[in-house]
């Protein structure tokens, strides 16, 4: 990928720049999106990494785990996306099945999501398990993002989506997985909801960037899921989502205004319709 400035065109950021931007001190801003529209306001807002994240299922398609997204699902949302960007890192989940089986399906999966929606990178859920799928994908040149803590995805193997790793022997087995992800290839991690301490001596311990959603302030960047930041939701409200906008009040307002309207008549007036 170039990183050409020749052009007004903004310098696009690589995997290589995450890593170097950890290298820097310089913090790594995520957020999810899933369609083009999304994609297009946070690109050009100056978003570092866009993730097409699996809870498209949650937000998108209304179901309550991300277990039933398939892969075709996942390269139209990332496809969406990726036409919509310029400048940001686009990153695609793998989903739940298109990857645990063997390594050689796992690179098929992960080579449509790169030839077919044109994703940069892929993320995979899970530590010592899926080494040698890591392995193999990176080899075939797709840059992979790991993901540690909670992993959606095991939500019948947890049974809850409470905060994880709070035991040694799990906190442990955690920071073996996130070096084992490291030495497999992964340019970053996500860690999902575990303790802040936890995050920050994974964060220490490793030279590629963490990347944090409920795991504290000292994770290399953070993510959340753009529909849950922008309060376009109000019922999930975990304790380390903020949400930076009202726009479930926004919309809901303008909604009943053009309800009104078209009711009163007053939509559309003499300047909003044709002549003849
Ligand atoms: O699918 C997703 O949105 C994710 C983030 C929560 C990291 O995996």
């Amino acid at each position: 990928m170039s990183t050409q400035t020749g052009s007004n065109r903004p310098a696009k950021i690589t995997t290589q720049t995450v890593v170097e931007m950890k290298q820097k001190g310089e913090k790594i801003s995520m957020l999810t999106a899933y369609d083009f529209t999304m994609g297009k306001i946070i690109d050009e807002a100056g978003i570092d990494v866009i993730l097409v994240g699996d809870s498209a299922s949650n937000v998108m398609a209304g179901y309550e785990t991300t277990v039933p997204m398939t892969l075709d699902h996942m390269v139209y949302h990332a496809s969406c996306v990726v036409r919509a960007v310029d400048r940001a890192l686009v990153i695609g989940d793998l989903p739940f099945m298109s990857y645990q089986v063997t390594p050689k399906e796992a690179l098929i999966s992960a080579g449509r999501m790169m030839k077919e929606a044109g994703v940069h990178a892929v993320k995979l859920e899970g530590g010592k398990p899926i080494i040698d799928t890591v392995k193999k994908i990176v080899d075939a040149g797709i840059p992979v993002m790991g993901h540690l803590g909670l992993t959606p995805q095991s939500i019948y193997k947890f049974g809850t989506y409470k905060v994880r790793a709070q035991e040694d022997e799990e906190a442990e087995g955690l920071i073996r997985d996130a070096k084992l992800l490291e030495e497999a290839g992964c340019f970053s991690i996500v860690l999902e909801k575990i303790p802040a301490k936890l995050a920050a001596k994974v964060t220490e311990e490793l030279s590629i960037p963490t990347i944090g959603i409920g795991a504290g302030s000292e994770c290399d960047g953070q993510v959340l899921v753009i529909h849950d930041m922008l309060g376009m939701n109000k019922d999930f409200s975990p304790r380390f989502l903020r949400r930076y906008a009202d726009i479930h009040g926004v919309m809901t307002e303008a909604v009943q205004h053009y309800i009104k309207d078209v009711k009163s008549k007053d939509f559309p007036n003499k300047d909003e319709q044709y002549g003849g």
